[in-house]
């Protein structure tokens, strides 16, 4: 085993090569797939580099340079690479190789998963299928044809529209399919397999008529109808909401058992773990149902968050994750309970990502530099990132937002971009200032807000004090823009007007009301409008009144929890003093309030 190396952030270069465009072939036999790729390369620099190209575990067959087969001397071949010697300006590159998908077990690459072929190339799998610049800064056109039987094989797959086919001698046929998009090779994917087939349509706003495919074993074909509804609601969503519209004749869905993650955005060809796929009444849960909405909504978010408009280098991770589970939440929360997912997600966000980020895996949803890139697929990559997205949000509102992503695809369609990117369109289109804010991509660890209220009845003053410290590294703490929304209420637990955004900015802030006639309740971080850790220290009748009436439900949800925590406390203490364990009246109103109120969720 080769030691992997550190690779840092700040060391990033352009590649000193474009391809123009690469055209596949891969010829599937029963022991091995052999691919011809073919690829046209052009010098970005007059520098008289030599072209690196990634490889892993291939079978070097041939490899000729505007179609001479190169010397010995014209490359050289090592464990991960192959290089090119001083090549000309321009020139095309073919390369036939040998790749063993039933000996591949490493989830990436092309691989065996039960009876059919698959691919998986995100982060850096693509490697093993050619030899080729492995790295999504490098966009091309794709055109691939796939050779394979066609007893064993009648389903052949891969990403864009279908330009050709037919059949060959010995039992052979053959699919061309073309990709009019250019993407980088994460994207690319290949299924070869006995499949059945689920059919669906969706008309875009446009009034351009889309394939819905959805593949799976055959047996269950009785399993899709809700995969295909969830699909068409992701499309009408995007177009709905971000003015979005899907861009190619047809989507595929590919169901595999044996798929490592819960699945993949490839470019038009979505390849799915079952699980994410399949259900029906008799036998998926509810919590099934809106789990594979979400995911179908997930990879379809990515065409133009991610595949459109990609990441420069995976360090920018964030860029698409971040933002794409942004946009699935959204989705979920519009097709569902607004209050229910928020609860939901900030339940997760705090048992996972808030722990991950206070031990030893702590790290910014921005990494400075990693080892093995498929250990950063992170909650604080993906959850966290999604919360500095809503951030973002919650600071621009609505309509800058949108017109933030507009501007976003307007200058980077087609692009391999940064966070930095993405935050400046941000700020461009609504004309908010964003400096400050960036630090949440750089700085780990979540942070801390002290809250402390005081109210001066001479002068009907109430006043909150801020403090925002950092429990992992104070030192170098920069004070974040924390968007706090908050609601005061009268000690009836009646609102004294409607929720409001505070910004903290500094590391110690205080904010005051005036003509207070009475001290108020403060619910503050409503709807958790910031991933921060909050210390206030309200009386238990606060909180009990937060618990009855907090018309925002995430914090009504989050007083509940502070009551019931409460009186489990004490409950434990009546327990070891011996005495009868007696629940409190607060908390029995608390629960006949809950019951007898009706919620708007
Ligand atoms: N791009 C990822 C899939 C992926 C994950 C590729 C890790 C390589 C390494 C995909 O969009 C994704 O995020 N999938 C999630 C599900 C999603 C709903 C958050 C997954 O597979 O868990
Ligand atoms: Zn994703």
């Amino acid at each position: 085993m080769m030691q992997k190396k550190e690779i840092f952030l700040q060391d990033y270069k352009a590649p000193s090569y474009s391809v123009l465009s690469l055209n596949l072939e891969f010829e599937i036999t029963n022991d091995f797939t052999q691919v011809t790729s073919k690829a046209k390369y052009q010098k970005l620099n007059s520098h008289s580099e030599s072209l690196r190209l990634d490889g892993l575990n291939l079978e070097l067959k041939e490899i000729k340079l505007n179609g001479k087969t190169l010397a010995d001397s014209d490359y050289q071949l090592a464990q991960l690479s192959l290089t090119i010697f001083s090549p000309p300006q321009e020139f095309e590159l073919e390369i036939i190789t040998l790749t063993d998908p039933a000996k591949n077990h490493s989830g990436e690459g092309l691989y065996q998963s039960g009876e059919i072929l698959c691919t998986q190339c995100e982060a850096e799998g693509f490697r093993r299928i050619t030899y080729f610049m492995d790295r999504p800064d490098v966009m091309t056109k794709y055109t691939t044809k796939i050779i394979a039987d066609k007893k064993c094989f009648p389903v052949l797959l891969s990403n864009g529209n279908k330009i050709d086919h037919g059949d060959l001698d010995n039992g052979k046929h053959f699919v061309v399919w073309e990709d009019p998009f250019k993407k980088p090779c994460y994207l690319f994917a290949l299924v070869a397999g006995d499949l059945a087939l689920e059919k669906g349509l969706f008309t875009t706003r446009s009034r351009r008529d889309v394939q819905l495919e959805v593949y799976v074993d055959p047996g269950n074909e009785d399993k899709c109808q809700h995969a295909i509804e969830s699909l068409k609601k992701s499309m009408k969503w995007d177009e709905d909401t971000f003015g979005l519209e899907y861009d190619l004749d047809i989507y595929m869905i590919v169901a595999v058992d044996s798929f490592n993650m819960g699945a993949m955005e490839n470019k038009g060809l979505n390849i799915f773990n079952s699980a994410y796929v399949l259900a029906k009444k008799e036998t998926a849960t509810d919590d099934d149902y809106m789990g594979i909405e979400a995911v179908i909504g997930h990879e379809y978010f990515h065409n133009w968050t991610g595949n459109r408009v990609t990441c420069r280098d995976w360090f920018q991770l964030t860029l698409k994750e971040g933002l794409t589970v942004f946009r699935d939440q959204e989705f979920s929360s519009d097709m569902l309970s607004r209050s229910v997912k928020r609860i939901e997600d900030v339940i997760g966000l705090k048992n996972h990502q808030f722990v991950e980020d206070a031990g030893p895996l702590s790290h910014p949803i921005k990494p400075k530099s990693f080892v093995e890139i498929n250990n950063f697929y992170t909650s604080t990559i993906y959850e966290k990132g999604a919360e500095v997205i809503r951030m973002i949000h919650t600071l621009l509102g609505q309509e800058n937002f949108r017109k933030g992503m507009d501007l976003y695809f307007e200058r980077f369609d087609g692009m391999a971009v940064t966070t930095e990117d993405f935050v400046a369109s941000m700020s461009e289109a609504s004309g908010i200032n964003l400096e400050q804010f960036k630090a949440w991509y750089d700085q780990n660890g979540t942070p801390l807000v002290k809250v402390e209220t005081d109210f001066n009845i001479e002068t009907k003053t109430f006043t909150v004090n801020f403090v925002q410290e950092s429990k992992m590294n104070n030192d170098q703490y920069a004070g974040l823009q924390i968007p706090l929304k908050y609601t005061l209420y009268d000690t009836k637990g009646e609102a004294l007007g409607a929720c409001e955004l505070f910004i903290l900015d500094k590391k110690k802030q205080t904010f005051t009301l005036q003509n207070m006639a009475k001290e108020p309740v403060l619910s503050i971080n409503e709807n958790f409008s910031a991933p921060v850790d909050i210390e206030q220290s309200l009386k238990f009748e606060d909180k009990v009144l937060l618990a009855k009436y907090c018309k925002d439900y995430y914090s009504r949800y989050n007083a509940i929890q502070n009551v019931f925590n409460e009186e489990i406390k004490s409950l434990t203490k009546m327990y070891h003093d011996g005495n009868e364990l007696k629940v409190g009246h607060e908390v029995k109103s608390v629960f006949k309030h809950l019951l007898q109120d009706t919620v708007d969720l």
